[in-house]
């Protein structure tokens, strides 16, 4: 019965046979003090853990900035071969911040996926889609060959052979004023799809694109108005 209940909860300390109780205490002292003191332990530990939970998970909801690079001039690529260009995906962290891409121009007999200004050049990752070696373009057969677990890739970077569960990722590219910039990286699909870019190991086919989402920390497309001066070139 709620009367009961009011009735009850609003009998004094004292009449409830609670030790150390005065007379028209609703709360007794000891009560009171056990209420204070976890009060402010709970208080002191959130002053503690908070801080240091934001500081663990803080960058994994912060994206890495990426800014446009450039990697030559038009007249540096062909159709017909891959060129190895130097990257840099974190600043600041020397050679350990760079990465490696495979590029060329692209050829609209064999690239047939569908062309924008962010694929008139094909860079491709040469870090492995299976668990991240560095891959070799072999010129001879024109296929991309990972030492690491015998992944073979065509030369449009698609799976040829072994475990790999996806294809070469690739990077933005983009030609201006008369240089070819490189932007961030990208994942695709065995249609060569895009998605935003995932680890290694994880599948994009099917049910995998769901399995295995993207980070939150992962470089987003930096827009196109900003981009980086070509470097000067001496005495001119
Ligand atoms: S890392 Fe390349 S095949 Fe395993």
């Amino acid at each position: 019965m709620p009367a009961d209940r009011h009735a009850q909860s609003s009998k004094s300390a004292e009449e409830r046979g609670l030790p150390g109780a005065f007379e028209g205490e609703t709360v007794n002292r000891r009560r009171f003090m056990n209420i204070t003191a976890q009060g402010a332990g709970g208080i002191a530990a959130a002053a503690f853990t908070l801080p240091a939970l934001g500081f663990a998970l803080g960058p994994i909801f912060q994206r890495e900035p990426f800014s446009w690079q450039i990697i030559g001039t038009p007249a540096d690529f062909t159709e017909t071969t891959y060129v190895t260009k130097v990257l840099t995906i974190v600043d600041g962290i020397s050679d350990a911040g760079k990465s490696i891409a495979y590029v060329r121009v692209r050829d609209p007999q064999i690239d047939t996926e569908p062309s924008d200004q962010f694929n008139q050049y094909i860079a491709l990752s040469s870090r492995c889609a299976h668990l991240g070696c560095p891959v070799r373009y072999v010129e001879a057969s024109q296929r991309f060959i990972c030492p690491c677990h015998g992944g073979v890739y065509n030369f449009r970077g698609l799976v040829a052979g072994g475990p790999p569960p996806r294809p070469l990722d690739r990077f933005y590219t983009l030609q201006r004023n008369g240089y070819v910039y490189i932007g961030p990286r990208y994942s695709v699909n065995s249609e060569l799809r895009r998605f935003s870019p995932r680890d290694p190991g994880e599948p994009l086919d099917g049910l995998g694109q769901y399995l295995y989402p993207s980070r939150f920390d992962t470089s987003v497309l930096p827009p196109t108005t900003n981009l980086p001066a070509p470097p000067a070139i001496p005495g001119v």
